[in-house]
């Protein structure tokens, strides 16, 4: 059975740090964020190969994970000549299938079992299951009404607040029969969540729902990009590198220097190569990429700094995120969840304070 990891998008609500990471690779403790879904995939025995559904910077995504052989699951990619939405992403990468596909919307992190729901599929030999979650406020997701027995009854994406009537969304994970995809137009774009699902409660299909409570996020926006570090840290979600660690953990890597007299308070993550001077802090809830320099008595407080930063004397950096190669430079402040993109630089003595 093969796996499509839906992994075009341009990712611009995580921007700036998406310019040149497109999304599906985006560090989570220093492992490209669609390892974790592999991860998943890999559990169940009869998927076999996972298909990446590619349209923004895909080379840069193919460089990262090549054929697969490393991860032990065969890997390969489909790039569409421009964007399709969802819907023609499936089309296009589905081509001439006629197996059962699981897909995955490539920027959700879930513990779900997979497993299970491929069976529920299967007992009520359904032509589309979708795996469901409650969530707060449905208005940023695909809304979905299913009935008792557990028949999706209608599917409305990104609802207006007057349309909400129920709490669970698409939790962007589907096990789907190609039969289907007849109905969906080739070559131009569509959406899977504004078209082909209405279709099938229109034409009442066996459209089943698969309700799991279970931990999951969409790291589409900084804010939840943020929180996935948290709750990894917290082992809300079990997972690497915090998953069978005790609470507070302090992971540093290979040849991290922490010298006399800094500070590092747990949970944090400190990668590979970095340099943590003396009477520098590194308070909970951060997070520094390889290779990067934390001078002296600088402070870093729940933040994530992508690798190869430079944070330099008595400096603050916290609640904030700072892509890759960010100079910051002496005695600057910034504060308030303000997101920098690569090669960013502030001057000395600057104050950033984002005005969320
Ligand atoms: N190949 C390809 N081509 N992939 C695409 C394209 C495209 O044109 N457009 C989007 N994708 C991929 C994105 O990379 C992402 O992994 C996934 O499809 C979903 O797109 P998002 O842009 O993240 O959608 P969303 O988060 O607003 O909403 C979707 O996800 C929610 C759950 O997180 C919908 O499926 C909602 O119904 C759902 O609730
Ligand atoms: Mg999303």
């Amino acid at each position: 059975m093969k796996a499509i990891l839906l992994a075009g998008g341009k990712g611009t609500r995580l921007r700036p740090l998406t310019l040149h990471t497109p999304k599906p690779i985006v560090p989570v403790f220093g492992r490209a964020f669609l390892n974790y879904q592999i991860d998943l995939v890999r559990q169940v025995r009869e998927i076999d190969e996972v298909v990446l559904s590619l349209n923004y910077q895909p080379r840069r995504i193919e460089e990262v994970f090549g054929d697969g052989r490393d991860l032990g699951i065969k890997i390969s990619y489909v790039v569409e000549p421009s964007p399709l939405g969802t819907g023609g992403a499936i089309k296009y990468a589905t081509g001439t299938y006629s197996d059962t596909i699981v897909v995955f919307n490539g920027d959700v992190m879930t513990q779900i079992d997979l497993g299970e729901v491929i069976r529920l599929h299967r007992e009520r030999k359904a032509k589309a299951t979708i795996v469901l979650t409650p969530v707060d406020n449905p208005s940023a997701y695909g809304l979905v009404e299913s009935d008792a027995d557990g028949n999706v009854r209608r599917f409305l994406e990104k609802p207006k607040p007057e349309e909400i009537t129920c709490d669970t969304i698409n939790a962007g994970v589907y096990v789907l029969e190609p039969e289907t995809f007849d109905r969906i137009p080739r070559d131009t774009a569509s959406s899977i969540e504004r078209s082909f699902f209405p279709s099938l409660v229109d034409r009442n299909e066996t459209f089943i729902a698969y309700v799991y409570r279970g931990y999951w996020i969409d790291i589409g926006t900084p804010e939840k990009y943020a929180q996935v570090h948290r709750d990894i840290m917290d082992r809300r979600f079990l997972a690497e590198p915090f998953g069978g660690s005790p609470r507070g953990t302090r992971h540093l890597g290979a040849d991290v220097r922490v010298e006399d007299s800094a500070v590092i308070e747990g949970p944090c993550f400190i990668d590979d190569g970095t340099v943590i001077k003396a009477g520098a802090r590194v308070l909970p809830y951060s997070v520094i990429g390889k290779n990067s320099v934390v001078e002296e008595d600088a402070t870093i407080d729940g933040s994530i700094i992508w690798p190869n930063g430079r944070i330099s004397r008595d400096a603050v950096v916290r609640g904030s995120m700072l892509g890759r190669h960010c100079h910051v430079g002496r005695n600057v402040v910034i504060e308030g969840g303000v997101v920098l993109g690569d090669k960013s630089a502030v001057t000395d003595f600057s104050r950033l304070k984002a005005s969320l």
